[in-house]
């Protein structure tokens, strides 16, 4: 049942290329020049009234929430307010009757999100549901939505599924962002192009595994980690954290680069391994005086970058090269080379990777 892989895990990262397949068909069109959600499309105009949308989840589908608000405050320009549902629930929110909250949740059944779903109903807002699981709970009390199709996770760290989320999130902002013409046709065909690419971008990066798990070796009796990026990659770095301390039980934090150094920065010295998400997009020279600022404390950088740059690589201790694609969908690429070094370090250091302690795959208590 594990396909040959040693744990689900491996087999659920190597999936992605056809989990991508999967989630985008039938949502674009046969020429490959349009996308619509049906959701979106049979509430058109919720979406286009829509004063505010908040988001609601936890955990890995809140990391997909806060890529979803880039995506949605870029493209659509709807103000977008992304909440763990544990917070939100019990805040007594402000939800106004023309806001729209979406919730993720790959199981469907997470306590805290279904509680925050049933509150934003109560309140009369539009609630529109991402989930994996069908039938799930949350996808039943939910009003309209989209299914992430990426078929069973049973891993407890969640990989496709995440990717799967972010895959909705982009699908869905295109969708509003073209009802709206808030997109430009150039920018919407770009994305749309390089969406259609993701699944071969994707074979590519898991041929980068055995260099990944040879940097995992050098890494894995690492007490601290710490993950960096800026823009669409600040919550990959929190999402690449969250998989190393989850299964490895190493600590891992993610942080935006520029944030360092009001404070964590106290922490770098040659002991301590970054994860440098250095990619070519709008903020890359920034993120590079960033990753100068650790060098200079003797932080070891293991920096991932778009194939071709020499620059960084004459900078930082270790280079991961990925493939270029647009700024928008660098999450869905560079994510599965942060699972893979998770997954490596967990694996030497004899982990229980499918099955991490005091973890569950559906968190069905508060
Ligand atoms: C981390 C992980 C958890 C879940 C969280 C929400 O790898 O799996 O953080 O993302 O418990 O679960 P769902 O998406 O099922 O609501």
């Amino acid at each position: 049942e594990k396909g040959g892989f040693p744990h689900f895990m491996l087999k659920e990262i190597y999936e992605q290329p056809r989990t991508i397949i999967d989630c985008i068909r039938g949502r674009i069109n046969p020429e490959g020049t349009d996308v619509i959600l049906s959701g979106v499309r049979d509430h058109q105009d919720k979406f286009l009234k829509a004063g505010r949308i908040i988001i609601v989840a936890c955990g890995t589908s809140w990391h997909a929430g806060l890529i979803g608000e880039h995506l949605i405050e870029e493209l659509c320009r709807i103000p977008v307010e992304v909440e763990y549902a544990s917070e939100f629930r019990y805040r007594n929110p402000v939800i106004r009757p023309n806001d729209i909250v979406i919730t993720l949740s790959q199981s469907g059944e997470t306590a805290d999100t279904l509680a925050a779903v049933e509150l934003a109903r109560n309140s009369g807002a539009f609630i529109y549901g991402i989930c994996n699981v069908i039938g799930s709970s949350i996808a039943r009390a939910t009003d309209s939505g989209s299914y992430i199709h990426v078929g069973p996770e049973i891993g407890v760290a969640s990989t496709k599924a995440f990717t799967g989320q972010v895959t909705v999130l982009i699908m869905l902002a295109l969708s509003v962002a073209k009802l709206k013409k808030s997109i430009s046709p150039e920018l919407y065909t770009t994305m749309l192009h390089d969406l259609q690419q993701i699944p071969q971008l994707m074979e590519r990066v898991l041929k980068l595994d055995t260099e990944i798990c040879d940097l995992a070796k050098i890494f894995t009796y690492a007490h601290n980690f710490i993950y960096l990026g800026r823009g669409y990659n600040y919550p990959v770095a929190l999402e690449g954290a969250l998989k190393l301390k989850e299964i490895s039980y190493i600590h891992a934090e993610g942080y935006p680069a520029a944030e360092m150094k009001h404070g964590p920065i106290a922490l770098i010295d040659s002991e301590m391994p970054v994860v440098a998400i250095a990619t070519a997009d709008s903020v890359y020279e920034k993120t590079i005086s960033n990753i100068q600022e650790i060098k200079a404390r003797r932080g070891k950088v293991i920096a991932i970058v778009t194939e071709g740059n020499e620059d960084v690589r004459k900078m930082v201790d270790y280079v991961i090269e990925i493939p270029r694609v647009d700024e928008r969908l660098i999450p869905l690429v560079v994510s599965l080379p942060l699972q893979m070094l998770a997954y490596h370090i967990a694996v030497n250091k004899n982990r229980d990777v499918d099955r991490p302690r005091n973890l569950a795959k559906s968190v069905t208590v508060e």
